[in-house]
């Protein structure tokens, strides 16, 4: 996937000024900034999440897989599929945990039983949540911990075959133990999956990702491999804020 001088702008505010990132298939990249840089705005456009935010504006290019994902002949369903997202905030539905994962490919028209059985146990044994639920699939989603939702939030993104899973600060709403689990589960899906992932937790980054981007002000900074942002960063900037002088 690439991004060229993606701007956003929320009515006359400038929130995204002109980034352009390219993603390589597979691994981990992070996102990582002060609060207030952009680094959901940027991450939302590359599904097209802004577009149901009132009075917002998308400029610059996305392209995934060769195509402009603003194309107006985009379909939206279709592409959030392929680039499936989880939240900060743990959203199952207020369904079973089996009824939560076989969500989208019901919508596709899946009704076999069995082939619907094999996708969901498969999804829930790569979100790394399946021994935990096994004898629970038909509880609410919603009886689980914070951290088990999460995975099984992630569960439902890998149901519909998604190339790229993006992730809006996943861990910063569950306790260490949780943040831990969901870390390593993204660690078995990186050699899989392309994932973005935004992360306010500078230790986490380190610990995962392959690239690290880091913004500030709706810009890029500087991005790199993991390894160089943090011992060796090229800019004063990044410097700063991986040795907490803001942020
Ligand atoms: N829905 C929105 N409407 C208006 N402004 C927004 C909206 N979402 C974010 N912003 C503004 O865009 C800027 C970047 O926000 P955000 O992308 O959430 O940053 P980050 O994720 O790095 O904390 C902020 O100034 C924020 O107030
Ligand atoms: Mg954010």
């Amino acid at each position: 996937m690439t991004s060229r001088d993606v701007h956003v702008y929320y009515g006359n505010h400038e929130a995204l000024k002109g980034i352009s990132l390219d993603f390589e298939e597979k691994g981990i990249t992070a996102l990582i900034g002060p609060s207030g840089s952009s680094k959901s705005t940027y991450l939302r456009t590359l599904n097209r999440m802004n577009d149901m935010i009132p009075g917002v504006t998308v400029t610059g290019n996305i392209a995934f897989q060769g195509n402009d994902i603003y194309a107006p002949q985009t379909d939206l369903v279709a592409l959030r599929k392929q680039i499936g997202m989880v939240f900060q905030q743990p959203n199952p539905f207020p369904f079973s945990v089996y009824d939560n994962v076989a969500f989208g490919l019901r919508i596709a028209g899946q009704k076999n039983r069995e082939a619907l059985d094999a996708v969901v146990e498969n999804a829930l044994r790569q979100a790394a949540v399946w021994d935990e639920v096994k004898d629970h699939l038909h509880d609410s989603a919603l009886a689980l911990s914070g951290g088990q939702q999460q995975r099984v939030c992630i569960a439902r993104v890998l149901a519909v075959s998604p190339k790229i899973i993006l992730l809006d600060e996943p861990t910063s709403a569950l306790d260490p133990i949780s943040s831990s689990q969901i870390e390593s589960t993204l660690l078995q899906l990186r050699k899989d999956y392309t994932i973005i992932t935004v992360t306010h937790n500078l230790q986490q980054a380190s610990r995962i990702a392959d690239r690290t981007a880091f913004f500030m002000n709706g810009e890029v900074v500087e991005v790199d491999d993991t390894k160089k942002i943090f011992m060796n960063p090229a800019k004063k900037e990044t410097e700063d804020y991986i040795s907490g002088r803001f942020g």
